[in-house]
């Protein structure tokens, strides 16, 4: 489902509420970046302005995600390849761009709620859920 102007304005509202929350209660610096993570070009912008933050990103946590109930083959095309863009190619993404400087410093950390419960991301994950074929 595309969203629609109206229910990212409902995205953001909420996110910026929750960050006013923070902020008082916690006393931090909250910084809201909202985007459709199913769309490449929105997943590169969260990485711009990330990078454009006077921060470290010291934990990402790759949350974003969606389910499907139903048979695969008779499931909607649309919902099957958002939900890969959303839980494989943004996090990889992601974690591609922020855990290079958290080697470098020697601290940090990646936590994936992904579906399907498997091992962490990293090189061998990323070729084993981009393989079209199985083994
Ligand atoms: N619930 C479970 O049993 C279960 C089990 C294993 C793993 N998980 C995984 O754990 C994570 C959280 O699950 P949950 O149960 O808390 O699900 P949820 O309530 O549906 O939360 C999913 C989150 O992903 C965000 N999201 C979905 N599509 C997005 C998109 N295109 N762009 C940006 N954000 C998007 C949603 O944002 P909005 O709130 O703005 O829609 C929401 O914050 C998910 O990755 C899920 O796959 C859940």
């Amino acid at each position: 489902m595309v969203p629609t102007s109206s229910s990212w304005r409902a995205v953001r509202d909420r996110l910026d509420a929750l960050a006013r929350e923070l902020r008082e209660a916690r006393k931090v610096a909250v910084h809201v970046i909202a985007a459709d993570l199913a769309v490449p070009d929105e997943v590169e912008r969260v990485v711009r302005e990330v990078q454009a933050l006077p921060v470290e990103i010291e934990f990402l946590v790759n949350n974003a995600g969606l389910g499907n109930v139903g048979a695969f083959a008779t499931s909607p095309l649309e919902r099957q390849l958002v939900m890969v863009d959303v839980n494989v190619r943004a996090l990889v993404r992601l974690t591609h761009a922020f855990l290079p400087a958290m080697i470098a410093r020697g601290r940090g950390r990646v936590l994936d709620h992904r579906l399907d419960g498997g091992p962490p991301a990293g090189p061998v994950r990323a070729r084993s859920i981009t393989r079209a074929r199985p083994s």
